[in-house]
């Protein structure tokens, strides 16, 4: 039996199988309402038989939005349209998760299809926020330094959407503090030049982070999973390193994180990041071998024997797959196939199967 193919227990949840489908942004929400587009996007990587499918970079307040497109999670009347699709990727025998996100200095921006430029306050941009006023791009608006009181509204909205996820149905929450959005930005010292207890030290530096996964955590079921998807190098000299990526998951281990999904950059536009098959799995790697925890590789997995090469070897836990998900939104069952399992297909399908 393929191991891509073993169920996976984390707390009360087990996937049916270690392929996840990645946050990926659809850019395709009015005021952070998921509609038909969501439904049928996240439905049918369901259908395709992925065991945990998380959602796109969930905005977790409207100024915390990378494009006015993003989907959101910010007041209650965005819990109804997430409930009905968590309900059909349940009916799948799938799991639901949900990536919260804040984009810090990165947000106010056009979606990539409109441009992807950061947008003026007249174009319909907002100020964004930061943990310094260093501009991502030369000749972007500086963020706004967030202040104490910005700093704990952050966190407030981080939990509050935690609350409204579970209420959903959502049974795996993941806080994004990669590519540069706001908690990468405080992690990184690229980013943060903050003089008080949020910046310097690596204890400041990572503690609003810990404040967030706190304040989840008096919402968020002790029995359901808890992820963090981490940039886990700056691939840049006086960035954030993997040393203290793996320093950073021995502390949220004790405070019940789960699995850390390991990426890597998006803190700088020009840093030199070596791309190829595979090439963020090092990090899940030393992640998991330096810390036990639970580690999902990410980047350039496309095939079922890279995949399972990966969970086998045991580099990694599970995999996580962005664009060949939507090359292929059947790819677990064509997996299965290809590696010699036997798997369920959607009974409607089963007239086609391989
Ligand atoms: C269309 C698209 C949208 C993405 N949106 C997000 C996102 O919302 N959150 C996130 O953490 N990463 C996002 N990413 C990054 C992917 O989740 C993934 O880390 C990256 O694409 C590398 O995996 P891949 O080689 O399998 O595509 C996005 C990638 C793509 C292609």
């Amino acid at each position: 039996m393929a191991k891509l193919f073993e169920p996976l227990q984390i707390k009360s949840v087990e996937l049916k199988n270690r392929i996840v489908v990645s946050p990926m942004c659809e850019y395709s929400s009015v005021d952070g309402f998921s509609n038909d587009w969501h439904l049928v996007h996240l439905g049918s990587r369901a259908v395709g038989g992925a065991g945990l499918i998380i959602t796109e970079a969930t905005a977790v307040s409207p100024e915390g939005r990378i494009t006015p497109d993003d989907l959101g999670i910010w007041k209650d009347e965005h819990i109804e349209g997430l409930k009905r699709i968590v309900t059909f990727i349940k009916s799948q025998g799938s799991i639901a998760g949900i990536q919260l996100a804040h984009a810090g200095r990165k947000a106010s921006h056009s979606s990539p299809w409109k441009g992807g430029k950061m947008l003026w306050l007249e174009e319909g941009g907002w100020n964004t926020v930061a943990p310094s006023p260093i501009p991502f791009r030369e000749g972007e608006r500086p963020a706004t330094t967030l202040d104490k009181s910005g700093i704990e509204k952050v966190v407030a909205d981080f939990r509050d959407s935690a609350k409204r996820a579970l209420q959903a149905g959502f049974k795996v929450v993941e806080v994004h503090a990669a590519h540069g959005y706001l908690l990468h930005e405080f992690l990184s010292p690229l980013s943060n030049q903050r003089e008080d207890n949020y910046g310097g030290s690596f204890e400041n530096r990572i503690r609003i982070v810990l404040e967030v996964v706190d304040a989840i955590n008096e919402v968020w079921p002790k029995d359901l999973p808890f992820f963090m998807r981490i940039s886990a190098s700056d691939w840049t000299d006086g960035g954030w390193t993997l040393e203290e990526s793996i320093q950073l998951t021995r502390i949220l281990q004790t405070k019940g994180v789960d699995l850390i999904d390991c990426s890597s950059g998006g803190n700088i536009p020009h840093a030199k990041i070596t791309v190829g098959p595979g090439y963020q799995v090092h990090f899940a790697e030393a992640i998991k071998k330096e810390t036990g925890i639970l580690t999902g590789a990410v980047g350039i997995i496309t095939t079922p024997e890279q995949a399972e090469e990966i969970v086998a070897s045991g580099k990694a836990d599970v995999v996580i797959i962005a664009r060949q998900f939507l090359r292929d939104p059947y790819f677990p069952l064509h997996a299965a196939h290809s590696l010699g399992v036997d798997v369920e297909w959607p009974v409607q399908y089963q007239r086609a199967k391989l």
